[in-house]
């Protein structure tokens, strides 16, 4: 039996990275049906819709998505970012993001770096729960906002459930658990924000007494900033809420490269969406200038959720080995190669 993926390139260099990321596909003799589908900018212009119907049908009726990029626009009316629709409607709850360092990447901080971030992708202060003008009665739920009273004010609150913190450690646990990793990370900030990151720390506490066999760590958001800096070989996975993880993900990012190699993974219980991180850079558009790394790396983790390990691995090693011969690079890393020349190495390097 093959496997059904919905392929949406997006807007911008989606288009270029995703003609990499089929190319290399293409030499892994892999069974692949494809569902070619559109969300994002273009949709917004032709349909003022970012996600379609024929889109949400494409998506329900595959296994997974392999994603481009998109554009958004702010101050628009009506417009709705199409990944974080797609996150909401499939409860993509665990964000991955690895941070690897591949040796012949001259940005490379360090070249010993190799953890993994999980970042909750649903709650937190990105639950859109938003107040600006306050309502009047809200000023009576808690003391604490008395001394605010006659301002102009803008609130926005920060949702956690128990489900969601036990949920997304659990995720970082069993990941650690089937790739031999020794330890993990919960990432808080729970002696000041007491009760959400509270709940989340006592869930991580909890979950993390059914693993025996993994290292349990706990470190405040601010130092776990510095730490990566200073000594990041020195971690394994870490896991934290969504906007923590979002701000030391693309920290975490740039200690081995930056955007041409951040990819990441969207995963739910029944659906998973796999994207490089960065957005459509739509002033390279069509232009097959920038690195597809990161793209290809993306396609990597798509390849190990769908349970095709062997493949995963040979992908990744082909990718180390262009990079650490050096010839074939996008302009970011000092070369002059194309995004398809970089993916065709790639390919070439697999066969
Ligand atoms: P961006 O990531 O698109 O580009 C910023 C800059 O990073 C580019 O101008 C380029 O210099 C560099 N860059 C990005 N990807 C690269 C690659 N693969 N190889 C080499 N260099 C690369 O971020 P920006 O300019 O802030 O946003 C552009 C659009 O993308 C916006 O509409 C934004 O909303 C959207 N966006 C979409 C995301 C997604 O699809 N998940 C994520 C981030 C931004
Ligand atoms: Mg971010």
């Amino acid at each position: 039996m093959g496997y059904k993926i919905c392929r949406i390139p997006g807007d911008g260099i989606g288009h270029d990275v995703m003609e990499a990321a089929s190319l290399v596909l293409e030499q892994m003799d892999l069974d692949i049906e494809w569902n070619d589908t559109e969300a994002g900018w273009c949709c917004w212009e032709k349909y003022q819709n970012t996600v379609p119907e024929h889109t949400w049908k494409a998506l329900e009726s595959s296994q997974c998505c392999l994603f481009g990029a998109i554009t958004s626009k702010p101050g628009i009316k009506g417009f709705k970012s199409a990944i974080l629709q797609i996150r909401q409607r499939f409860d993509l709850y665990a964000n991955v993001r690895p941070v690897k360092a591949f040796a012949g990447v001259p940005l490379n901080y360090r070249d010993d770096i190799d953890l993994v971030i999980f970042r909750e992708n649903t709650e937190g202060l990105y639950s859109g729960v938003e107040f600006h003008p306050y309502p009047e009665n809200l000023f009576d739920i808690h003391p604490g906002l008395e001394r605010f009273k006659g301002k102009d004010v803008a609130v926005s609150i920060r949702v956690f459930t128990r489900e969601g913190c036990n949920r997304i450690v659990r995720k970082a646990f069993e990941y650690a658990k089937e790739y031999g990793r020794k330890s993990v990370t919960a990432v808080h900030k729970a002696n000041v924000i007491r009760l959400t990151c509270g709940m989340f720390l006592e869930e991580a506490r909890k979950v993390a007494k059914e693993y025996p066999g993994i290292d349990f760590w706990e470190a405040n958001v601010d130092a776990m900033a510095m730490w990566l800096i200073k000594n990041p070989q020195n971690y394994d996975v870490l896991v934290t809420t969504n906007m923590f993880g979002d701000i030391i993900s693309d920290q975490a990012a740039q200690l081995v490269g930056g955007l041409g190699f951040a990819s990441s993974a969207n995963i739910g219980e029944a659906f998973a969406l796999f994207e490089p991180t960065h957005g459509s850079a739509p002033k390279y558009a069509g232009q097959y200038k920038v690195n597809p790394i990161a793209m290809l790396l993306a396609t990597k983790l798509m390849l190990e959720w769908l349970g095709e390990k062997e493949k995963a691995r040979s992908l990744e090693n082909g990718i180390a080995r262009v990079l650490k011969e050096g010839k074939v690079k996008t302009y970011d890393l000092g070369g002059k190669s194309s995004t398809l020349d970089v993916a065709r190495a790639v390919a070439d390097s697999l066969a």
